[in-house]
């Protein structure tokens, strides 16, 4: 049996799936969001009143079937939608503080052409912050992805835009009147995105050096007055801030609820392709109203995990690791007893530990050491009990040192694991 198109096992790249978990624990942590966790599986109109039908996501990319009930239920595709109908249906906006933030991390499915950097199930780690707007938050907001980053010894550039919440109808039809003419000479996708989601033309990867998308209107140039002042005030804080960004003009992003300010952390296209995009988000201020709750606007993000582990990869940053502090090899079956018993105790002090569960066959058992890639190897036979003497030999430099079978403190401080 093989695993499906576009999905994986994460065995060897544990350690850098463990260290992306805890520079998450360190952002959220520093900035006091509290931890969200939804279904997986949701109705399926919950997509598609959340991200919109004409989205390629809803249309094309999930994954739909029908219960046992005969209700239609999808695989969420994205945390936003699950995360507001749980802010409604728990009403967590009743919660005494007026900005509620949360995080979530897990496994998402799109039913996507499978490539590098595109999986059909991968996972995300997202923020979604429901607040009125404010200039100050939405860059505090792009400043916690940028940093994230950085907390991993990434660099990504960070790109924004505004998409115009008042004058969205004028605009889509401005940049139909412009690309008509242009329609057949633009690539089948985004024909077909002319009829049901012409924004998205914008940010084609095939078209993007087409001169009729060069030249069309660009959301930016339809804002309102006050759109524009926000918009400047988000760039001053940045600019406070010292993130570098830039102004992506072009870039809409793909999900149908977003209203406001947008933003993608990239990397270079040398590491990911053209899914060099590690993170997006943005403004979504109606979908809390949309979705039947109260009319609270939202923003938020999402990274994607396995582009960040390509990612680091790529720079060369070490992954997590816990080395086994201490195999034991075990002579004679006789003395499981004493190896399982000193094992568990130094376990129970924080010391990582394995041993040979079968004595016997020393050649075997320094196979296992060396496998295990254990700091120090002690071997337990009649002669060390008698004695009362273990010898803890150190695997990487020629050194050993014998310490008594039941000074565990000694022990301790020989492994380097430092306990109270
Ligand atoms: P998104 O841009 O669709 O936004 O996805 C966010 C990130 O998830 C992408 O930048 C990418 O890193 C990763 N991603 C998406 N699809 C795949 C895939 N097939 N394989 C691997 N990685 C993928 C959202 O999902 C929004 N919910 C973000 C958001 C939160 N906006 C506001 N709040």
């Amino acid at each position: 049996m093989n695993k499906l198109k576009g999905m994986f096992d994460i065995t060897a790249d544990q350690g850098y799936y463990a260290l992306v978990q805890n520079a998450i624990q360190t952002v959220v942590n520093a900035h006091h969001i509290d931890r969200i966790d939804t279904p997986i599986l949701e109705a399926s109109e919950l997509f598609h009143r959340g991200m919109g039908d004409d989205t390629d996501v809803v249309s094309k990319e999930t994954y739909t079937f029908l219960d046992r009930g005969d209700r239609s239920v999808t695989l969420r595709p994205e945390g936003t939608a699950g995360v507001v109908r749980a802010f409604i249906e728990d009403k967590l906006y009743a919660m005494p503080d007026a900005v509620k933030k949360v995080y979530y991390e897990g496994p998402m499915f799109r039913y996507e052409r499978p490539q590098k950097g595109r999986f059909r199930q991968f996972h995300q780690f997202g923020v979604e912050i429901f607040a009125l707007p404010a200039p100050a938050l939405d860059a505090d907001l792009c400043a916690l992805a940028y940093d994230f980053m950085s907390t991993l010894g990434l660099s990504g550039h960070l790109e924004i835009n505004q998409l115009s919440k008042s004058s969205k109808p004028a605009y889509t039809e401005a940049l139909k009147a412009h690309l008509k003419p242009h329609l057949n000479t633009l690539c089948p996708d985004c024909q077909a995105r002319y009829a049901k989601n012409p924004l998205r033309i914008l940010d084609c990867k095939v078209d993007h050096a087409h001169e009729a998308i060069q030249s069309a209107p660009m959301p930016l140039d339809y804002m309102s007055d006050e759109e524009t002042a926000y918009f400047n005030r988000v760039q001053s804080h940045l600019d406070a801030l010292k993130i570098p960004y830039t102004v992506n003009k072009k870039m809409v992003r793909g999900l149908d609820y977003y209203t406001g300010l947008v933003f993608e952390l990239k990397v270079d296209e040398a590491i990911l392709g053209h899914q060099n995009t590690v993170a997006g988000g943005g403004r979504y201020d109606e979908l809390v109203k949309t979705l039947g709750g109260p009319d609270l606007p939202a923003t938020g993000f999402a990274f994607g995990l396995e582009r960040l582990v390509v990612a680091l990869k790529a720079a060369n940053i070490p992954p997590v690791d816990h080395p086994l502090d201490l195999y034991i090899m075990v002579l004679d079956d006789a003395l499981s007893e004493t190896a399982l018993s000193l094992a568990r105790r130094l376990r129970l002090k924080g010391a990582r530990v394995d041993l040979a569960y079968h004595g016997g066959a020393m050649k075997k058992q320094f196979k296992a050491v060396a496998h295990k890639n254990a700091s120090f190897a002690a071997i337990l036979g009649p002669d060390e009990v008698e004695k009362g003497l273990l010898t803890f030999k150190n695997q990487h430099v020629d050194a050993s040192e014998s310490v008594a079978l039941d000074d565990l403190s000694k022990m301790l401080e020989i492994l380097g694991v430092t306990h109270d």
